[in-house]
């Protein structure tokens, strides 16, 4: 199976090494995390109380979430374009009050159900070749662990919590939005607590997990670290990277 699992804490560069590795190899990038955020943004949206376990669950079940690749006349650096419903929620779930909520609903038991469900049939489909495309890459916290166990690749990313929450907060400055570095360094604090102690699916590296710390590592490197890796367990020679 084609297939490389990155796993690893908020803002530790999965999603930005994800996408680059899945261009490189012309596998479907596919980034977990926009499923939870779409089911918080529904819970914010509707005025749900998102520690009413019964009623966030019942709302998952329901919902009708897309996750598709951006129309090609779109260029306003999306990595993909989620649909909830009719609604393009595509940077409205990358809102803090979206982050505050997402990891309480990550940790309800009927939602991982439903959208575990959802995504390990989406990995296996294109990690085996039966949808057309060379392979995926899945990003998450679970993938390893949970989504995709049989990915003959697994990688989980670490970065020091002052680190991550200074990308974060460079993100957020070069989209245009207001962003305090204390508050963003406590909600990550408490995210990583919520995500690494959840009684279903915790955030931890699987056991035959390659962890990279990326600390003083630039994005390229840990990219091309990962290419190598790929082409030693997959067999796949990626293509050069201004391709
Ligand atoms: O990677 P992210 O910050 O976009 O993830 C948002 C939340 O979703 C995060 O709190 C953890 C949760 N999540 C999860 O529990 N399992 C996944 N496979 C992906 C994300």
């Amino acid at each position: 199976m084609n297939a490389i699992a990155i796993d690893g804490p908020a803002a530790s560069g999965k999603s930005t090494v994800g996408y680059r590795v899945g261009r490189r190899l012309g596998f479907v990038f596919f980034d977990t995390g926009v499923m939870y955020r779409a089911v918080a943004w529904a819970v914010l949206e509707q005025g749900i109380n998102s520690a009413d376990d019964e009623a966030v669950g019942r709302l998952a079940e329901q919902l009708r979430i897309e996750v598709d690749a951006p129309a090609s006349d779109l260029s306003d650096g999306r990595q993909a374009t989620i649909l909830v419903g009719q609604a393009d929620v595509t940077w409205e779930i990358r809102s803090t009050r979206v982050d505050s909520i997402v990891s309480v609903v990550a940790a309800n038991a009927r939602v991982r159900r439903e959208l575990t469900r959802k995504q390990r049939g989406v990995g296996l489909a294109y990690g085996s070749g039966a949808a057309g495309k060379a392979g995926v890459v899945m990003v998450g916290r679970d993938v390893g662990t949970v989504l995709l166990p049989e990915a003959p690749l697994k990688i989980y990313l670490q970065a020091p919590l002052e680190e991550r929450a200074r990308r974060r907060l460079r993100e957020l400055v070069e989209r245009g939005r207001e962003a305090d570095f204390n508050k963003i360094l406590e909600d990550m604090r408490v995210r990583d607590r919520t995500d690494s102690h959840r009684a279903v699916a915790p955030l931890r590296p699987a056991e035959d997990a390659v962890q990279i710390q990326t600390l003083g590592l630039t994005v390229e490197e840990v990219v091309e670290q990962i290419l190598a890796l790929t082409t030693a367990r997959l067999g796949v020679t990626p293509s050069s990277p201004d391709e």
